[in-house]
């Protein structure tokens, strides 16, 4: 097999292959600092090897050596976002087949790209610090000196050193603590995760963390005011991994935790193996944003087992995951239920591509990341293009329980490797050998590489979307003296499924009149809605509206929680709005300090603000 470049990292994997990691660190909250020591087991695939790069960024190198005996190495120039080639020159010259220990001793940035680290201020408890990481796509360079592609899995053993009032969790099992033989007032967290996984599936918490089982193979665990929320939240975590389970095939990871996050962590889940992380936004109390849990169990088959080999076949890992959540919906709800959600999502992807532009190469499903940052190309175009493509097709070769037969031969062929949209495509091809000739009608360029919407719009089953578009509609045609016509009644029915839909189609419409939202407010009281998706939605389009009153609390939201998917469209809407723009830019500035640091460099480029990371 030939083997495929990854323009997003230094590392040769194409001579060498990492196969174990055996992490030592030291968490040091004063300094923001972590001391680390690795030992990486590697493989060599050629013969007179004995140069090797590693992926690095912001590390301070101090030691290296190789079977023990000291090796020289050297860091190359720094590369704005994928940072600096280690390049390491062994004392020795090894042959194809054989391995080498290669052993580093270093130290992370204070400004590490995938840490956050939090003041007791900054805690629901007050009184502790908290640290978490956020590897995906390219940050775990900032953690470890490492072959920082998906196209290589290793396995890995940890033992971390934290004040012993805290508690350490990575993405792996639990392999018991012990007292710092160094340190009385520290204690050490083993960690042993035996099935092999890309670098950026490393992941590591501190802080004054509890849990509470909420089934046999799942905790939840948080700072301890979170907790009993939380269990309640995702209650429904076992019947979901059966679920997934019946569908996708054994889950190989034995545990499955979550922790749930202080508000500023970026991403709504992150599918961490044996231990998935998400926002507390889903605390919504009353299980209504679970789908996100389906989500990121289902990346434990799709991306997790089966990963895409570079950053250009992200689709391979989103798509498939939306496809798999949207069929664990299926189950657990309906058929109906699946197809709502797939055109809220349609529309997801259309409000992407209009703010890329329908010609911007950043909207193709396999994108091209040469010299493009994972973080600025990030959308839904690979979510919800790619699970367009996957329904597209499911329709095509006879309906889900067909096309559920491909995506689980596809996950046991690939399991334990990465692939490739080729690779897919060949097995697609091969596991519907009888009906190539459909396949062959499929216009594979369009949906694979060319921007803009996708050449097919599926056609989705509108039985609870309907209430939604009517209402919607209403309002959109409202005249100022039709106002007086709505009430609290219309959305008495409305599940708060479709009460996001509701306002997700007003999103997509120009904005609308400020009598309108105002009206709106008096009789659906939206602005004391706490579910996060409703809020973010319903604040947006009171910003669009002009409605000044809506800023502050618009802005407030905005940093009063991360997640991306909210923060930086809620700052995008006020910034768009001219009297208002001063104000985004003045929050920004206000927070900036305190935010996680890839939020704030993305909010950053969004209002056009200089932002400094500090190096
Ligand atoms: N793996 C992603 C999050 C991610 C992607 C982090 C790329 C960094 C770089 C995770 O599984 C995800 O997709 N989360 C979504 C969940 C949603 C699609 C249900 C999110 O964060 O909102
Ligand atoms: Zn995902």
């Amino acid at each position: 097999m030939v083997p495929v470049a990854d323009p997003c990292s230094f590392a040769s994997f194409s001579k060498c292959l990492t196969k174990h990691l055996n992490l030592t660190y030291q968490v040091d909250f004063d300094n923001h600092v972590l001391k680390g020591k690795v030992a990486l087991t590697v493989e060599v695939l050629e013969d007179k090897f004995s140069v090797l790069t590693l992926d690095t960024k912001d590390l301070k190198i101090l030691k290296v050596s190789a079977n023990g005996q000291t090796a020289k190495f050297a860091l190359g120039a720094k590369h704005s976002y994928k940072g600096s080639p280690l390049e390491i020159t062994l004392p020795l010259e090894l042959s194809r087949g054989q391995h080498v220990i290669v052993e580093i001793e270093y130290e992370t940035s204070p400004r590490a790209s995938a840490l956050q680290w939090l003041s007791p201020a900054q805690t629901a408890g007050k009184k502790q610090p908290y640290l978490f990481s956020q590897c995906q796509a390219t940050h775990c360079r900032t953690l470890v000196p490492c072959q920082d592609t998906p196209s290589v899995k290793h396995t890995y053993y940890a033992q971390v050193s934290v004040p012993k009032e805290l508690v350490a969790l990575m993405s792996a099992v639990q392999d018991g603590q012990e007292p710092d033989p160094n340190d009385t007032s520290r204690v050490i967290y083993r960690f042993r995760q035996p099935v092999p996984m890309p670098s950026y599936l490393i992941a590591l918490v501190v802080g004054a963390l509890e849990s509470r089982v909420i089934g046999p193979r799942s905790k939840v665990w948080s700072e301890k005011e979170y907790v009993d929320k939380a269990a309640f939240e995702f209650s429904e975590t076992e019947m979901m991994l059966k679920t997934a389970e019946s569908l996708a095939g054994p889950y190989v990871w034995g545990q499955y935790d979550l922790l749930i996050l202080p508000p500023s962590f970026p991403y709504g889940g992150m599918e961490n193996p044996c231990l998935t992380f998400v926002t507390p936004t889903l605390l919504a109390g009353d299980r209504s944003l679970s789908n996100v849990i389906a989500h990121e169990i289902s990346h434990s088959w799709t991306g997790n087992l089966v990963t895409n080999k570079t950053w250009e076949h992200f689709w391979l890992n989103e798509g498939h995951t939306v496809y798999l959540e949207r069929m664990i919906g299926r189950a657990l709800e309906s058929e109906q239920f699946r197809q709502f959600k797939a055109m809220g999502g349609w529309k997801e992807l259309h409000e992407s591509i209009e703010r890329f532009g329908a010609n911007n190469v950043l909207t193709n499903l396999v994108p091209s990341l040469q010299d493009v940052n994972p973080d600025d190309s990030f959308s839904s175009v690979p979510y919800e293009k790619g699970f367009a493509l996957l329904y597209y097709l499911e329709e095509l070769m006879g309906g889900p329980e067909v096309f559920m037969g491909f995506v689980k031969s596809y996950i046991q062929l690939f399991a334990y490797s990465s692939v490739t949209t080729q690779e897919w495509k060949d097995h697609l091809f091969t596991y519907f050998k009888d009906k190539v000739d459909l396949l062959n009608k499929v216009d594979w360029n369009a949906w694979m590489h060319t921007p803009g919407m996708p050449p097919v719009k599926p056609e989705y089953d509108t039985t609870l979307a309907d209430a939604c578009i009517a209402l919607a509609q209403r309002w959109l045609k409202a005249k100022d003296a039709d106002l007086v016509g709505f009430s609290e009644a219309d959305i008495k029915q409305f599940s708060s499924h479709q009460l996001i839909e509701f306002l997700a189609l007003l999103l997509v419409e120009d904005p609308l009149p400020l009598s309108h939202v105002k009206r709106m407010q008096e009789v659906h009281h939206f602005n004391s809605i706490a579910n996060s998706e409703i809020r973010c939605r319903w604040l947006r389009l009171c910003v669009r509206a002009q409605w000044e009153e809506a800023v502050p609390l618009a802005l407030k939201m905005a940093v009063d929680q991360g997640r991306m998917k909210f923060t930086r469209p809620l700052f995008r809407d006020v910034y768009n709005v001219a009297k208002f723009r001063d104000a985004s830019v003045k929050a920004f500035k206000e927070h900036s300090a305190t935010m996680h640091p890839v939020t704030a460099t993305m909010v950053a480029k969004d209002l056009n603000v200089e932002h400094s990371t500090g190096l």
